[in-house]
């Protein structure tokens, strides 16, 4: 069957680290079943497998991707993409990825354990189907987990064209929150407001009122602003850091405000299901960027280096 794989990790050329090739079919190990892909999405995280950062358990070829929408016996399901962490207790307990695992997800036959098939929604195509797990699970948690999102709270989102961006934008005015974004580019910002937003702002632009909730994946690059633009006693949010991993935190907005900062992973099997109930009941389409088939997965890897994407970077397996 045909897979997209890390060929030799590449600090410097990720986008080229890519092949897609035959492998070997794998086997279901108890408990799990061989399921067919229909689509895929790109994550920062296969980047970071593609550089090298994160290296994956078990011999190669080493398949990428987290994100898939399948079939199995005739029906159509989107997959759970967690593993249980090792007991070593090195990170939370949903936060292995199946790629992380040996079990990446841009092949045409996959095994994955049965409980994580959650049934896909029939509005919503493969494509955007396959954006759930990873970056819009990510963007459920922040929100409704480890923040309240809902009537009455400003949302601010960093860094509006991202995959857990645009999740979160939509995802916050399906809640009914006041949703704020930013971005650097002028044509996102048009196309967050399409999403839900309120108000869409150039990055680092003063927000006409202090936000309730901040949803941070950017970095360094934006996290000054997000302590900047939170209220007393709000919450900031971080998940990821596109531009690096180190920060500087300003320490009286911090205490003087007696504001939240806090990290988020990922999310639950149980926080699956209700991210996919939620988008069946409020009807959401996830923001696909482009769609490309499995021979085109290094040119997506190269999109989400450049950061030039609005939402998810697909790919079409079979
Ligand atoms: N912890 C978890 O479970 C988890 C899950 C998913 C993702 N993540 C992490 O979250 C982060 C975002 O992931 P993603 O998939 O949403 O990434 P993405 O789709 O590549 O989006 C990153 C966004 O960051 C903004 N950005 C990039 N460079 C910038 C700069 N120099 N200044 C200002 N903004 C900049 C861009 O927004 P604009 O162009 O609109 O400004 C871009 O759209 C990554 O670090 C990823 O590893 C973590």
């Amino acid at each position: 069957m045909r897979a997209a794989y890390v060929a030799e990790p590449s600090a410097e050329d990720p986008a080229g680290a890519v092949r897609v090739g035959e492998v070997p079919v794998p086997e279901a190990p108890p408990g799990w079943v061989g399921v067919d892909v229909r689509a895929g999405a790109l994550n920062m995280h296969d980047v970071f497998t593609l550089r090298g950062v994160t290296t994956p358990a078990g011999p190669g070829p080493h398949v990428i991707g987290s994100d898939a929408a399948v079939v199995h016996n005739g029906r159509d399901f989107v997959v759970y993409p967690v593993l249980p962490a090792d007991s070593g207790g090195r990170t939370v307990a949903h936060a292995t990825l199946l790629p992380d695992a040996g079990h990446g997800v841009l092949a045409e036959r996959i095994v994955v354990p049965e409980a994580h098939l959650v049934p896909k929604p029939a509005g919503l195509s493969w494509e955007e189907a396959a954006c759930l797990p990873t970056a819009w699970l990510t963007a459920y948690r922040m929100l409704f987990t480890k923040a309240q999102a809902g009537p009455g709270r400003i949302v601010l989102v960093q860094g509006a064209g991202g995959g857990v961006a645009t999740a979160a934008t939509a995802l916050a005015a399906a809640a009914g929150a006041t949703v704020v974004v930013t971005s650097r580019s002028a044509a996102k910002r048009e196309r967050a407001l399409a999403l839900g937003a309120s108000a869409a702002l150039d990055s680092g632009a003063r927000l006409p009122r202090l936000a309730d909730i901040v949803v941070e994946t950017v970095g360094p690059a934006t996290f000054e602003h997000s302590m900047a633009s939170t209220r007393a006693g709000g919450t900031v949010v971080v998940c990821g850091g596109s531009t690096g991993f180190t920060a500087p935190l300003h320490l009286a907005r911090l205490f003087a405000r007696e504001v939240t900062v806090c990290g988020s992973t990922m999310g639950t099997l149980e926080e699956f299901r209700a991210l996919v109930g939620f988008v069946d009941a409020h009807g959401i389409r996830p923001a696909v960027d482009s769609t490309v088939e499995l021979d085109g997965v290094g040119r997506q890897a190269g999109r989400m280096l450049a950061g030039d994407a609005f939402g998810k970077l697909c790919v079409r397996v079979s």
